[in-house]
């Protein structure tokens, strides 16, 4: 896998890699119940963001199951605003993307913009083939970010996941490398 060059920046944004500084506005927005809402765990306590935020900071991304995680942050304002992270899946080329915003961060077209930068990296310098995202159905906000990225709803599973005390509806949304280039240049 080719060298991951970070910071990564955007028309507004500096993508970059976590470091121990993050830990509080981290934790201010992971432990939530409206962040963890649809997200797999509940809203999470200091020590579990700790180590995420350890883990993000120290990302390898070598071999299948690693994954890529920056830290959003604005380029005229320093601070985090959230994280895109991309996971390496099984298979040739394949990865599956993620995003968080802070609240305070939701409504501006950031996560777009952080997620459209890391679908770059993916295709433009790691060389993936395809990227999905899963969600749940009812992430409304999810789904937009996905058909703002170019993204296809590929497939609806339905019950998939048993999480947060209900059955969850699962989208698969999906992206290839040759649609990401015609979108793109269009
Ligand atoms: C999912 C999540 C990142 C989406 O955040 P978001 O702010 O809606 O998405 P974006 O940052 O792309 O912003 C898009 C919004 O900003 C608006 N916007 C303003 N300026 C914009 C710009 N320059 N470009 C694009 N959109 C812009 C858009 O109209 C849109 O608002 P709308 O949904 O009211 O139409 C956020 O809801 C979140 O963090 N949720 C909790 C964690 C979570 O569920 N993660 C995903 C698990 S699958």
């Amino acid at each position: 896998m080719p060298e991951i060059h970070l910071p990564i920046r955007t028309g507004r944004l500096v993508l970059r890699r976590f470091d121990g500084g993050d830990l509080d506005a981290f934790h201010a927005y992971h432990s939530l119940p409206e962040t963890a809402r649809f997200l797999p765990g509940p809203a999470k306590t200091f020590t579990q963001s700790m180590e995420r935020v350890g883990r993000y900071a120290n990302f390898v991304f070598e071999k299948e199951g690693d994954w890529v995680a920056l830290a959003i942050e604005a380029a005229d304002a320093p601070g985090l605003l959230g994280e895109v992270v991309l996971k390496w899946l099984p298979g040739r080329g394949q990865a599956e993307v993620g995003w968080t915003l802070a609240p305070a961060a939701r409504g501006r077209g950031y996560g777009t913009e952080a997620a459209n930068a890391l679908l770059r990296l993916g295709f433009e310098e790691l060389g993936l083939h395809r990227i999905e995202a899963r969600l749940d159905e009812l992430n409304g906000a999810s789904a937009s970010l996905c058909d703002r990225l170019g993204m296809r709803l590929e497939a609806r599973h339905i019950d998939k996941w048993h999480y947060k005390g209900q059955w969850a509806t699962e989208l698969v949304y999906a992206i290839l490398a040759d649609e990401w280039r015609i979108g793109s240049r269009s």
